[in-house]
């Protein structure tokens, strides 16, 4: 593993930072908490910016809000509640997004060995389009969890009649939310993953792991930098390479068990991966 060499070169780095800086210095501070935050991540931003233009969207805490979550929550909060809105640029390759999940969640429900249909969690839901168009045609029972309130108010005229089989809508931060135990045959993360540092994403997903029953899964669908990783300082996300995102799912005793890249994207898109995760 490339990164790996620069890993530990950086580690001695952080030794002489953590000697040389005064301990109660801003940047000492800000030093620790990137690095915790976004532990796998620093590794290479660290490598291509320097510390210091992380700052701002990073781990600096400016009345109690951490600047990464801050930024997204306003971010969202100017969107349409719209498949437009949740779309961005793209919303033409909807469908071509909702046909390839279907086919590939199919593979692994409904049947001996397979995740049961009774119940899904969908992850930053936004309006509902992936449990419409994907998740209502499996599953009986579904439940929304979005950080966006309008958006949730949304899903009920978006899901229409359909929204009878949502249980519950969540409005939470994925980095504050504890699904409940053993409830989910499938929990699905679609393009929220990047919003969560690593540090939270890792344990997102262990509270995930600990919501699935037996033979549940967890689908994350999210952009796959090529190489590296890089930061969307407009709606504050990473896109993380896969060897990153690997890594973080390994952390969580869990293993990923299918991937597909999304077809049908234009080439100058960054990839879109879906990993199936158990
Ligand atoms: C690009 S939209 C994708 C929506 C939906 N998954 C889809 O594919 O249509 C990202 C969604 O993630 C939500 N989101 C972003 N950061 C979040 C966080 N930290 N916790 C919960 N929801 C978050 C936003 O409110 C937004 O609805």
């Amino acid at each position: 593993m490339e990164y790996m060499g620069a890993h530990l070169a950086f580690k001695s780095r952080w030794h002489k930072t953590d000697e040389e800086l005064c301990r109660h210095s801003m940047s000492f501070v800000l030093h620790k908490a990137i690095r915790t935050d976004f532990f796998e991540s620093y590794l290479y931003l660290l490598e291509k910016y320097p510390l210091v233009k992380l700052y701002a969207l990073t781990s600096e805490v400016i009345d109690g809000d951490m600047q990464f979550y801050a930024r997204a929550r306003n971010f969202y909060r100017d969107l349409p509640a719209s498949e437009e809105g949740m779309m961005g640029d793209f919303s033409d390759l909807s469908n071509t997004d909702i046909e390839s999940s279907r086919e590939f969640l199919r593979k692994f429900v409904g049947g001996p060995g397979k995740a049961g249909t009774d119940f899904a969690l969908d992850c930053g839901s936004g309006i509902g389009r992936v449990s419409k168009h994907v998740l209502l045609q499996y599953f009986n029972n579904i439940e929304l969890v979005d950080m966006t309130e309008p958006f949730l108010e949304e899903a009920q005229n978006y899901l229409a009649e359909e929204a009878d089989r949502v249980e519950t809508l969540y409005c939470y931060c994925l980095q504050d939310f504890i699904p409940p135990a053993r409830k989910y045959d499938v929990i699905w993360m679609q393009w929220v993953s990047g919003h969560l540092t690593d540090k939270d994403l890792l344990i997102f997903l262990l509270r995930c792991k600990n919501a699935l029953k037996d033979n549940g899964l967890i689908f994350l669908k999210d952009n796959v930098a090529r190489e590296g990783c890089r930061i969307d300082p407009i709606d504050s996300s990473l896109i993380r390479n896969s060897l990153i995102i690997r890594n973080i799912i390994e952390k969580t005793g869990m293993s990923i068990i299918a991937e597909q890249r999304q077809p049908g994207f234009p080439d100058l898109c960054v990839p879109i991966w879906t990993f199936a995760i158990q």
